[in-house]
């Protein structure tokens, strides 16, 4: 076992013949918080899924949570944690209904799944809508929820996939400071975002293009590097460049 979260090597996958996901390599330490940037259709959702066992790679490997993405899937789902690019929570059930079942499918019994919520209730600020059916909130307040249900186990790492898309800035700056004790406390983030100013806040990032990862670095070191006014204004340029490269 090594000391990494994450540490993936040439991992691919492609449909067909065409690669989603293309030799991309990459390491996460633990407590790390580590943005996954990348234009829409970049692949991102794609290697996430891989990394958390969802998806067989077609070529590469690597580790997450010390175990093997290619033989020990199973023992990889129960070490993190995944919050979908999708709500994945059920929209008929209240909140604590959604956590009562996703407790129960992490192999939590009755006990812990009440203790567990009551703890994540305080904690996330649930109290005033968990027993109000999931669809009448609003996202915010839905997101925060399904973040509580990727939770429960305690994984040591989180995979989040654009956790506070369309969520309102008052809501994403709570959202991050929950992440932030999280990853105080050793838990691991990967999150996706295609907001800005939640790419500064993480200690590293990668940006992807079409399947290849191609930058990588601490944010403040990539804008000066590139002599860039912000985290937007490189975000683009490189983007941009690499669009009109490939025209
Ligand atoms: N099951 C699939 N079969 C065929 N193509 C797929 C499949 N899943 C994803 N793709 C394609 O792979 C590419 C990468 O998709 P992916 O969802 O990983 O991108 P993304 O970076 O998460 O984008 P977004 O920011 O929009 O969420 C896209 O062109 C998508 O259409
Ligand atoms: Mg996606």
């Amino acid at each position: 076992m090594n000391n990494h979260a994450v540490e993936i090597n040439d991992l691919s996958c492609h449909f067909g013949s065409f690669k989603a996901v293309d030799r991309i390599s990459l390491t996460v330490e633990q407590g790390e918080i580590f943005g996954f940037l990348g234009a829409n259709g970049a692949g991102k959702t794609t290697a996430i899924r891989m990394l958390c066992g969802l998806l067989i790679p077609s070529g590469g490997g690597g580790q997450v949570a010390g175990f093997d993405i290619l033989k020990q899937s199973e023992e990889i789902k129960k070490n993190i944690g995944y919050m979908s690019q999708k709500f994945s929570l059920y929209p008929d059930l209240t909140g604590r209904e959604n956590l009562n079942f996703y407790g129960a499918a992490y192999g939590l019994d009755k006990k812990q799944i009440l203790a567990r919520t009551e703890e994540l209730s305080n904690r996330l600020q649930l109290a005033e809508f968990i027993d109000r059916p999931t669809l009448s909130l609003p996202v915010g307040w839905r997101q925060r929820l399904a973040l509580a249900a990727s939770l429960l186990h305690k994984p040591k790492i989180l995979f989040l996939d654009e956790p506070t898309g369309g969520v309102d800035p008052v809501f994403r700056r709570k959202f991050w400071q929950i992440l932030y004790q999280l990853a105080e406390e050793g838990v691991t983030i990967f999150v996706t975002t295609h907001y800005m100013d939640e790419a500064a806040y993480c200690q590293r990032i990668s940006v992807m293009h079409r399947g290849q990862i191609i930058l990588r670095g601490k944010p403040y070191d990539l804008i000066e590097q590139h002599r860039a006014a912000n985290l937007e204004e490189l975000f683009i340029d490189l983007i941009r460049g690499r669009e009109n490269a490939d025209a």
